[in-house]
């Protein structure tokens, strides 16, 4: 689904170089960990993903077609439609309530009102916040509030989800909440990347790669692991 090919990222006017030759590729269905230190270039890495932002040189092919250069307008068009993003802090908007900031990204694509309550309904119910539905951010838990953001990530059924430090802010339990729903998530035939300092997060995943200031390295397949014998 994803190629890279020597990506690199210079920011800066060539002071700074974030990603330096980053190969990879990615099938449907994969649930891949990146970790590394604090700006070994994950989080460049995640915006070039998700399109959010280009690369410098290299090539970025998404289900074939070559997205490394595409114009913004065109970028934004493709992300809206192929990805959905979880972050750190959940930018959940405060004013909405949770099922309203979950069906927002359907309301951006001119999905019908009704038509996405009733998908937003369903995806909170899927991330275990049946009840919550009028309940806005202020009243809910971090855990919560980021069962939210990944509801709201997953509403216009992107073909990858794509997570930034999703357990940072979060208490051991409710953060081992969100790793279990990751798990039901890839169970389920989603296309996950999970970026984290925490290597007890990043070993919940399938492939494991880490990234050493601007290499990404990929971890052997753990041909022991659970993962194998699961059909
Ligand atoms: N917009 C920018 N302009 C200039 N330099 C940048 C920019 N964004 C990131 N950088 C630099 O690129 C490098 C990689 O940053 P990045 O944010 O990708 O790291 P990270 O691995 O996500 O770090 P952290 O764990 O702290 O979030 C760092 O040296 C950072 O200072
Ligand atoms: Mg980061």
């Amino acid at each position: 689904m994803i190629t890279l090919e020597n990506i690199c990222k210079i920011y800066d006017r060539g002071r700074v170089e974030a990603l330096r030759g980053v190969s990879l590729t990615v099938s449907r269905g994969d649930y891949l960990s990146v970790t590394g230190a604090s700006g070994s270039g994950k989080t460049t890495l995640m915006h070039i993903l998700g399109l959010l932002d280009a690369p410098t040189s290299g090539r970025y092919l998404l289900d074939g077609e070559d997205v490394s250069q595409l114009p913004p307008e065109e970028r934004a068009r493709l992300r809206g439609q192929a990805v959905g993003f979880v972050f750190q802090s959940f930018r959940l908007l405060q004013d909405l309530t949770a099922l309203e900031n979950a069906a927002l990204p359907l309301a951006f694509q001119g999905v019908p009102e009704r038509v996405r309550l009733a998908r937003a309904r369903e995806l909170l119910e899927a991330v275990g916040l049946a009840g919550r539905e009028g309940h806005r951010p202020k009243a809910l838990s971090g855990g919560q509030q980021q069962r939210v953001a990944i509801a709201r990530a997953l509403a216009t059924g992107p073909r990858l989800l794509l997570a930034d430090e999703p357990t940072a802010g979060l208490d051991p339990e409710a953060a081992s909440g969100v790793l279990a729903l990751f798990d039901r998530l890839h169970k389920s035939g989603h296309t996950l990347i999970l970026i984290t300092h925490d290597p007890k997060a990043a070993a919940r995943a399938a492939r494991r790669a880490s990234i050493c200031a601007g290499k990404l390295k990929e971890e052997p397949h753990d041909q022991t692991g659970q993962d194998q014998l699961l059909p």
